[in-house]
């Protein structure tokens, strides 16, 4: 019975620690993991292809748009490499997003900027 209690309290525990119980941590930034493709889009990337993937001119710079144009048909692995790699006044991601979010990163255009 004592055994069959102790591990009751250690679940309970547990459970508080699951569910944010106990000391609570200030946290301003999320953890990656709740960072959404959306979020990820608007700070990395809207900056140049503007918000709805339109495009801009960021002084002698023409950002090709997203969601017209030749976007639509390049293949997502050109656009896998692109977001890694940068190139052509992109800067590369490879170094700040992992492979998951650039992966991300590309379905979000398909599906909420092309609308594929
Ligand atoms: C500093 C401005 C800048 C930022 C920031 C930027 N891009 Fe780009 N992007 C460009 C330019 C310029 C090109 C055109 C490169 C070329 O002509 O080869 C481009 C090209 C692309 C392409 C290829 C489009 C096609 O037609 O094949 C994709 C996809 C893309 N960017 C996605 C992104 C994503 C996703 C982000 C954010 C993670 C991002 N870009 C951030 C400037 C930028």
């Amino acid at each position: 019975m004592r055994i069959r209690g102790e591990l009751v309290l250690a679940i309970v525990c547990y459970i508080m620690v699951l569910t944010g119980c106990g000391p609570t941590e200030q946290k301003s930034v999320p953890p990656s993991w709740a960072v959404t493709p959306r979020v990820l889009y608007e700070r990395n990337c809207a900056v140049c292809h503007g918000a709805r993937g339109e495009g801009t001119e960021r002084g002698t710079m023409k950002v090709p748009p997203l969601n017209s144009g030749a976007a639509l048909n390049d293949p997502d692995e050109k656009f896998l490499k692109q977001i890694s790699e940068g190139g052509n006044g992109m800067p590369p991601f490879k170094y700040t997003l992992d492979d998951q979010q650039i992966e991300d990163l590309v379905r979000f255009v398909r599906e909420e900027i092309q609308k594929k």
